[in-house]
């Protein structure tokens, strides 16, 4: 089922209904009457094949499918765009319209895509319903940041329709890596120069931990081997907590004979200082004069997922690689030179994907194929990248004990294998 609210961004809803009909879904479309001054009924009518709802009052449509046997006939419910009018509606348990009675109505999950004004979605209010509607168990997809209708730049734009479309498919597919033991690697690593001072980069560890998250929602036992970002272990996921370069390789090696799938999403130092001064380095110490700058001298850490992919009989291995110049053949050259079986790129000369941003845009390569994440937030794109994993390197697994019965998966029309 998809409800559309009043928001400009309804006109991308007709190509939402577009792409979920494509993917083999039965789509019936719920408009609330500010949706209807933004798309007409005709229109996503002829697109999803069936009469729109918009009236709990409709006498004729009740006694067709009375909107109670609706709410039990929705496998899932997306709400795209859902405008802070409405979010702020099913935080509240309110159900004065036909949409918020059915989603009041269904057990079937819940997906939401916001789409408001920047500052209508950074309102107290509309956070706070947020927070409620997410705790309540609603699946939040975006906002995305970027140009708005208004006129705006910021967050609040609705999700790509594409990125919809994986994030409703990602729903729809049972916990496919069921007790197969994860590893993940995440955030920056720390290179000690003396006891105060250390070299390191920006990674701020949302995307790995993002990926962890995913793993374990999918049935997997993940391992999560952190660098220093400050972030809350992901429940169900053991995280082990390193500084250096080296001794993220130690807790990798410990445990890569173990694991069915290792991903690594750290930003590993390529680096570190020859030698770690026992005191702190002074201005003038080691007889130089206060006015001469000290040399550091580097030597080459370990590649750690390399060396996971060179064991014999090891894990499948993916690898991220963050790109700023011909991002796609630097990718695939990597994913060659560490032998892995896929590895992750993206493009950070666009400030849009950056270390620090919530959203990303990847692409997923393998040795005979690959497949575009569109942009979205952290979380959704490493759902689907471990919906992809799952597919490609897991076909058979999560089938047997453990796995949710689910409504047929809807088909995933890639490139290469799907
Ligand atoms: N990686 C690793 N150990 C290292 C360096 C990198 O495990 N010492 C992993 C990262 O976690 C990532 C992938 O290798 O999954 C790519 O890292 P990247 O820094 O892009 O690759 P480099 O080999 O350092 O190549 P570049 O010359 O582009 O820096």
């Amino acid at each position: 089922m998809l409800g559309v609210t009043g928001g400009i961004a309804a006109y991308k809803s007709a190509i939402l209904v577009r792409h979920l009909c494509n993917a083999g879904a039965e789509v019936q479309v719920v408009l609330t009457q500010g949706a209807a001054q933004f798309v007409t009924p005709v229109t996503l009518q002829a697109l999803s094949g069936r009469p729109v709802r918009d009236d709990l009052w409709d006498p004729e449509a009740e006694a067709a499918m009375g909107h109670i046997e609706l709410a039990r006939w929705a496998d899932l419910i997306l709400v795209a765009p859902a405008t802070a009018h409405f979010m702020a509606e099913l935080a509240q348990g309110a159900a004065p319209d036909l949409l918020t009675t059915l989603c009041l109505a269904s057990d079937a999950p819940v997906l939401l895509a916001p789409a408001m004004n920047q500052a209508m979605w950074r309102d107290a209010a509309t956070q706070r319903n947020a927070a409620t509607l997410a705790a309540d168990g609603k699946r939040l997809i975006g906002p995305a940041e970027g140009e708005q209708a208004c006129g705006d730049v910021g967050p609040g734009r609705m999700a790509e329709p594409e990125a919809l479309l994986e994030a409703v498919q990602a729903a729809f597919l049972s916990p496919r890596l069921a007790a197969l033991n994860v590893l993940v690697t995440a955030g920056p690593t720390r290179e000690a120069l003396d006891p105060v001072r250390f070299l390191s980069n920006h990674s701020s560890g949302k995307q790995g931990y993002a990926i962890a998250k995913a793993a374990a929602e999918a049935g997997a036992r993940v391992t999560l081997v952190s660098g220093p970002c400050g972030l809350p272990a992901p429940a169900n996921v053991e995280c082990i907590e390193v500084t250096s370069a080296l001794d993220m390789h130690e807790a990798v090696q410990a445990r890569a004979a173990e694991q069915a799938l290792v991903i690594g999403v750290a930003a590993v130092a390529d680096y570190r200082p020859a030698t770690q001064a026992l005191q702190k380095i002074k201005k003038d110490s080691a007889g130089r004069g206060a006015a001469e700058p000290p040399a550091i001298a580097l030597v080459e850490n370990p590649d750690i997922i390399a060396s996971v992919a060179a064991l014999p009989n090891g894990p499948v291995v993916v690898g991220f690689a963050a790109e700023t110049e011909n991002a796609l053949d630097n990718a695939r050259r990597k994913r060659r030179r560490k032998g892995l079986d896929a590895i992750v790129v993206n493009d950070v000369s666009n400030p849009k994907i950056g270390f620090n941003s919530d959203h990303n845009a990847a692409t997923l390569i393998w040795a005979d194929g690959e497949v575009e994440l569109a942009y979205q937030g952290k979380e959704t794109l490493a759902a689907s990248l471990i919906q992809h994993l799952a597919n490609l390197f897991f076909p058979s697994s999560g089938e047997g004990a453990g796995a949710v019965a689910k409504p047929t998966p809807l088909s995933v029309a890639r490139s290469g294998r799907s």
